[in-house]
């Protein structure tokens, strides 16, 4: 088979998942980095054997024979990176864009037409989407659940406290709540077939603590974005409306990280949960049944092929070498009208916190 030859632009902290993902393909050879500190190409250059470059325009100037690029930079260089990767005479056949996809709506949208119009695959890394309990629940949800009208995902995270510069700073990828909110609402798009959602009310905390997370010291002074939220989110769908309540939050007391999403509809409920044993999402379905006046719930635990959280990045860049192999884009991945409304809702909640009031979309 024909290797494929990718590139990853950025090759700070996340960069080292999306090559080690790469590296379990064998199909597939990392061939170039870029970075623009020296230290931080070169020791990636060393550790996954591929060429470092000082930045991304001398990559594309100089490798001509790249098949998918992951963008692995800060957030607010998305649009940007992934505009010259698509400008470039010879764009690989697929783009991988990490989260946030771009920092407004006309940027997303301007990807998104670009990369069509071009052929190339653009996905955005929201690797939740890739979950084998979710994807197979929004492929059966009309049978499942009928119409969903009410959702609540909630994520408590004992560990990832943003503390490293690019997520602090506004300027570079726009605050925690930018940084993580997006990946909750996704599951819940995917299930509205990527329903444009219609309005948000929000709150977003600005302090969270005094303790320590697992990347550095929760200081107060330094913790000065959008730290974490709460919101409610009207969703409108074909079926009609479904309202969402979001929590992203960071928790130094809890021991393990909480995610918990649920979905309500007609015919039935879903819940999936983190298990902390398996470190992956467990399925559960249940229908509510009225015995002598009391709502009681049965509920079913579903045995669905599970992956770890970790592993869900692997499959997000497996199916971006499909696309690449197949030559067509994957319905796997998240594509830009989805990632444009799941960042209505985000961006949205930014606004409405300012208003203090519900932010029509
Ligand atoms: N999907 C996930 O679960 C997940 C997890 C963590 C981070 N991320 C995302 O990955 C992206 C990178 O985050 P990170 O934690 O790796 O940040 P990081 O700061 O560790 O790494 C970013 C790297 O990009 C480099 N860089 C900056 N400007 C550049 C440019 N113009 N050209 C080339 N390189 C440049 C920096 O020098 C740095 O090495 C962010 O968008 C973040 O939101 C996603």
């Amino acid at each position: 088979m024909a290797s494929i030859n990718v590139a990853i632009v950025g090759t700070g902290f996340q960069a080292q998942y999306h090559a080690a993902a790469y590296a379990k393909l064998p199909e597939v050879e990392l061939v170039a980095c870029c970075d623009l500190v020296e230290d931080a190409r070169n020791a990636f250059g060393r550790r996954f054997g591929c060429t470092p470059y000082a930045s991304l325009t001398e990559m594309l100037q100089q490798r001509r024979d790249l098949d998918a690029i992951s963008v692995v930079t800060p957030g607010a260089l998305h649009y940007s990176n992934v505009m010259e990767i698509l400008a470039s005479p010879t764009p690989p056949k697929a783009i991988l864009c990490e989260k946030p996809p771009a920092l407004s709506i006309a940027e997303i949208e301007q990807m998104g037409s670009t990369a069509a119009a071009a052929g190339v695959t653009l996905a955005f890394a929201f690797f939740l989407a890739q979950d084998p309990s979710l994807r197979w629940l929004c492929a059966n949800s009309d049978e499942l659940l009928g119409p969903v009208y009410r959702a609540s995902i909630i994520w408590r995270r004992s560990g990832g406290i943003p503390a490293r510069p690019s997520l602090l700073a506004a300027s570079a990828v726009g605050g925690a709540v930018l940084d993580l909110l997006g990946h909750l609402v996704t599951p819940l798009l995917m299930l509205l077939e990527a329903a444009k959602p219609a309005w948000v009310v929000a709150n977003l905390y600005h302090a969270i603590g005094a303790q320590g997370g697992t990347e550095g010291k929760l200081d107060p002074a330094l913790i000065q974005v959008e730290d974490a939220g709460d919101g409610r989110f009207l969703v409108l769908h074909a079926a009609g409306a479904c309202l969402a309540n979001f929590v992203i939050e960071w928790d130094a007391y809890i021991p393990h990280d909480m995610l918990s999403i649920e979905f309500e509809g007609d015919k039935g409920g879903a819940t999936l949960e983190l298990d902390h044993a398996s470190s992956s999402l467990v399925p559960q379905l249940y229908r509510v049944v009225k015995v002598d006046g009391m709502a009681l719930r049965l509920v079913t635990t579903l045995t669905q092929p599970a992956v770890t959280l970790d592993g869900l990045h692997d499959v997000e860049i497996a199916q971006l070498v499909r696309a690449v192999t197949t030559g067509q884009g994957v319905p796997h991945l998240v594509n830009a009208e989805l990632a444009a409304n799941v960042m209505r809702i985000v961006l949205g909640a930014y606004e409405s916190d300012k208003l203090g009031d519900t932010r029509l979309l």
